[in-house]
Order: structure tokens, then sequence, then C-alpha cells
């Protein structure tokens, strides 16, 4: 693959270079140690259609969002500062809250796979799929699963499967997974996506099966002008005016709760139920969004009356 060192730097990394202590050098290396091209078109689905939501915007002032390299090779330089305090330590929680020992995982909107890998370490024995809409993050993603094993074919290779696919149509069937999760996939989409997307959880998961989104605090994004604005993010705002807990109790599942983690960040879990059985426990910990607070409210009503 060609490299244009001046294409790359001048076109993107300059202005990141500038906002963030990013080693420029080293994601030049990286870019050029391997024919990225072939990497993603060998993951690439040709069946994949881009929703519009996500081929015509620009995600981080990047144009081409993430369906460009260059936002897949500066993704984990720059998510370590969109993390704080310490990016594994908030990846960390998420695992916490895993319940038993889930033997097949799904990490919807996996980009460059930093949690798939660590659900793979947390429970070796599981199948990991990792999923996303862009070959590029999948390429890398798939990248770091191999670890060093070019120079060590016994290295730290983790066995985790990349998949290009729509996260509102996986194409998986029923009752496939017994965990899925989604860590930072909200904000970036519309909120009636991230419902699809919800919905698609559930029709995946068996029953008992478990679902955790990490993700921003919404409450608090709300409140904070700022901080909707750090990034170039299109639908943070509509994010950040919804609820991920009403969204899961609206999509069936039981058992919901969010836990705002480190003020910025919220943890929301649910677990689906047996069919027919009554779901209880939602803990609205985020104020509602209009429609939400209707739902909610239909939905408190039905719980009562229900007895
Ligand atoms: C902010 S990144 C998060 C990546 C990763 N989960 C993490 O925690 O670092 C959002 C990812 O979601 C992917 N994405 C957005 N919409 C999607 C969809 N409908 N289906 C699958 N992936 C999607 C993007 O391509 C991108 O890789």
């Amino acid at each position: 693959m060609p490299v244009r060192n001046d294409t790359i730097f001048e076109r993107f990394l300059a202005p990141v270079v500038k906002t963030f202590l990013i080693d420029r050098d080293a994601i030049l290396r990286y870019y050029q140690s391997r024919d990225w091209q072939q990497e993603s078109d060998r993951l690439r689905n040709p069946a994949v259609e881009y929703p519009s939501y996500y081929s015509s915007q620009n995600f981080h002032s990047i144009e081409g969002g993430y369906l460009s390299l260059e936002a897949a090779l500066s993704y984990d330089p720059i998510t370590q500062y969109a993390l704080p305090p310490n990016e594994t330590w908030v990846r960390k929680a998420l695992l916490e809250r895993v319940q038993g020992s889930p033997r097949r995982i799904l990490d919807l909107g996996c980009g460059t796979g930093t949690s798939t890998r660590m659900l793979k370490r947390a429970f070796p024995q599981a199948e990991v799929i990792g999923l996303d809409l862009s070959p590029y993050m999948l390429a890398v993603a798939e990248d770091k699963a191999k670890g060093d094993s070019r120079s060590d074919p016994y290295g730290n290779r983790l066995d985790i499967q990349f998949v290009h696919q729509n996260a509102e149509q996986t194409g998986f069937p029923d009752a496939s997974f017994d965990l899925v999760t989604a860590t930072l996939l909200f904000h970036e989409t519309p909120p009636e996506v991230a419902q699809t997307i919800l919905r698609e959880a559930f029709r995946l998961l068996t029953v008992g099966g478990q679902v955790l989104v990490l993700d921003g605090n919404q409450s608090v994004i709300r409140q904070t002008e700022w901080l909707a604005e750090i990034f170039e993010e299109p639908y943070i705002k509509a994010y950040a005016a919804g609820s991920v807990d009403a969204w899961m109790g609206k999509a069936g599942f039981g058992a919901v709760q969010t836990d705002s983690l480190w003020v910025i960040h919220q943890i929301t879990q649910g677990v689906k139920p047996l069919p027919g059985q009554q779901v209880r426990s939602v803990e609205f910990a985020t104020p509602l969004g209009e429609g939400d607070r209707q739902w909610a409210w239909n939905w408190r009503s039905e719980a009562v009356r229900g007895g």
C-alpha cells in the first residue's frame, strides 16, 4: 500500500496531535506496518448496507467518520482521554457487572475491540464475537487480538471472531448469546437506532441472558453543555435527552438498573425475563425524555395494575 504520510498527517493527525498528547510517530509507524486496505477488505461484508446516520456524518471531526482508516488508527490514542479517570478502570467496571460465566458473548459496536478483548480475557472459555459497521475498526480490532503472534505463534493471541454487520440487524439466530454488551455505542447513534439495537439484543439473548451498556452519563451530559461539544458527536444531545434504562425496559428487559460511574459515565444492565414474567425492578436512574416518560408512566401503571 503506498504510504502517504503527508495525507494522514496533514489531513487528520496534525489537529489531533495539537489537542491531545498523542504520539504521532507511533501512529504513523503503525499505519505503515500493515496493509490496512487488504486487512479491512478481508473483513468487509459486501452485503452490509450502511445506514444514512452512519455514512453521512463526520464523527470526531473525521471526514467519513468511522468508515475511514484514520479514525480506526487514531481511535485508541484518543479514547484514553475520553474515559477518565482511567480507560481500563472504566471498562473493567462493565466486566464486574457480568453475572455468572457467559458461554457466548456478543460485543456490539466493538470498534477496535478493547472491551471485546477484556471480555475474552475475563471469560476465556466463552465464544466471543465483536461486531461493528466499520471494516477499518474491525481490522484494528483483529490486529490487536492477534497480539504479538506474528513474532511468537504462542503469544498472547485471543480467539475472537470479528464480524462486519449492523448491530440493528445482526443476522444471528434467536437466543444465541447469554451476554450482549455495547460500550460507547449509543451516544454515536440516533436514539431510535439505540432502541432498535436493544430490541435486537433482546432477541439474541437466551432467557436469563444479560445486556450491559456502558456509555456517557445521560443526566450529566444533559446538564453540561461543554461535554456535549468536546468531540464532534452528531447524536450526543439526542442521546443525553433519552434514558437507556427506559429504552431497555421498553425493549422487554427486566431488572434494569443504571449506575453512575465516576460521574460522567453510566452502566446500564438488564436481564431477559421468562416469557410472561412480570418485569418489576426498573430503576430510572436518569431523568427521562418526553417519549420515554410517557412510556415509563404507562409501564409503571401496568406493573401496578398487574399487582
Ligand atoms: C465510539 S466507538 C466504540 C467502540 C468500542 N465499543 C469501544 O468501547 O471503544 C462506536 C463504534 O460503534 C460502531 N457503530 C455505530 N453504529 C453501529 C451499528 N449500527 N452497528 C454496528 N456498529 C456500529 C462504530 O463503527 C464505532 O466503531
